[in-house]
């Protein structure tokens, strides 16, 4: 089951402009022409880690919406994004780290949640108030693993 938060669409009041970043506990990043050109750690993620991430329902969850051939061993993989198989060749870094962080900066009216985030989610438990689902890691993880979908 996805989380409540990842269904619901975050207000399109979400207006960001390229070069926001963010304040509080969350590594500030800058977007550059639709993309993050920089890593949220400095260094490259661990694609191993990445998957792992991006089938876990309680972090990326990604299977809810995007299937991806290799990982079809994986049951109730949903349709509701695009088949993710070969978005290498589809997207530069930034882009897929940018999509990662905060899909809404892409395109505002997405329903794909921003994983590195803290504003603009609603009816989100106290206990993840001020937490974004994903840590800086494990985004560079995720995105490690989708620059191998070739
Ligand atoms: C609630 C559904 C949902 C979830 C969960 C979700 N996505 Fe998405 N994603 C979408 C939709 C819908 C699109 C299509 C683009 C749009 O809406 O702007 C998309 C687009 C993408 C794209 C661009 C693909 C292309 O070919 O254009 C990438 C990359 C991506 N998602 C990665 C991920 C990753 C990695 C995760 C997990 C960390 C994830 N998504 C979780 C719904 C989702």
């Amino acid at each position: 089951m996805p989380s409540f938060k990842s269904l619901i669409p975050a207000v399109a009041a979400a207006v960001l402009l390229a070069g926001s970043a963010y304040a509080g506990d969350l590594v500030k990043y800058k977007v550059v022409e639709y993309g993050i050109p920089k890593s949220l750690t400095g260094k490259a993620g661990d694609p191993e880690a990445g998957e792992k991430a991006f089938v876990n329902r309680k972090l990326g969850n990604c299977l809810a919406c995007h299937q991806v051939t290799k990982l079809s061993a994986h049951p109730f993989h949903g349709e509701i994004g695009p088949s993710l198989d070969g978005v290498a060749e589809r997207y530069e870094e930034p882009q897929l780290r940018l999509q990662v962080v905060n899909a809404k900066e892409i395109n505002p009216d997405t329903i794909m949640p921003g994983f590195y985030r803290t504003e603009g989610l609603h009816l989100v438990s106290d206990k993840f108030k001020g937490k974004p689902i994903l840590t800086a890691q494990e985004v560079e993880d995720v995105v490690a693993y989708l620059k191998t979908l070739k």
